[in-house]
């Protein structure tokens, strides 16, 4: 099973979200059964998407979830009322939330345990520096059955249009993988030319995009690719 993910941030305006899914509506595409798209919207955009999830086998995402449980809790987004709202995927700890919300492994810890607890799948941004402890604190949970999925994003390749080399991509997620042996996908800078060449590395179970996804017809044409 490969994971395509696709991150929009905060990038997209309402008229541009609505083109995006007219043009996905509207195209041929048909999912293989061992690719697994996710579509992470921005909270306010994730209702425009749900007729994607029957008619394109699509899932919805978020790039963040609250630590908090259902309470006073001013202005926060529970992985509770998310569940509700038809999200099967968070993406936890990506390194601007780490960078310019102050996010720590431990806090990351906290919205995994919610996001598990409401059955949503964490996709867990790490970096080189920050892998290690951030997978020790996930391992102390007792983990069972749970899917939970890794995301290998070096700081030097997100959004700078300068990608890791595929071979040195695929070292590291063997070196995520020692330590959990969960799947592990790449993010930073992929894009039409390279989304195979990720792709057919062993280790590597998949992509995160952002850049490269905000055009429906490039993330189309990269879901060709991968589900060749
Ligand atoms: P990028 O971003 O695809 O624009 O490099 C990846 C990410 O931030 O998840």
């Amino acid at each position: 099973m490969k994971h395509i993910i696709a991150n929009f941030k905060a990038s997209l305006t309402e008229e541009e979200v609505n083109q995006w899914i007219k043009e996905f509506r509207n195209s041929s595409v048909s999912l293989s059964s061992n690719l697994e798209v996710v579509i992470c919207p921005a909270f306010v955009h994730l209702d425009e998407f749900k007729p994607l999830l029957d008619l394109k086998k699509v899932k919805l995402g978020v790039q963040d979830l609250s630590p908090q449980p259902q309470g006073a809790f001013t202005g926060e987004i529970t992985a509770q009322a998310l569940k509700k709202e038809g999200v099967t995927y968070a993406l936890l700890g990506h390194s601007e939330r780490r960078r310019h919300f102050k996010e720590t492994n431990e806090i990351v810890l906290e919205k995994v345990k919610q996001a598990l607890k409401y059955k949503i799948i964490p996709i867990i941004c790490v970096d080189r520096n920050n892998f290690p402890a951030q997978i020790k604190l996930i391992n102390q949970l007792s983990l069972d059955q749970e899917l939970l999925l890794f995301a290998y994003e070096p700081l030097s390749a997100i959004g700078t249009g300068k990608p890791e080399k595929p071979e040195a991509v695929a070292r590291i997620a063997q070196e995520i993988k020692k330590l959990s042996n969960y799947p592990v996908l790449y993010g930073g800078s992929v894009n039409l030319q390279n989304a195979a060449s990720f792709l057919k590395q062993a280790n590597i179970d998949g992509l995160l995009i952002s850049t490269a996804s905000l055009k429906a017809q490039t993330f189309l044409e990269i879901l060709k690719i991968a589900n060749e």
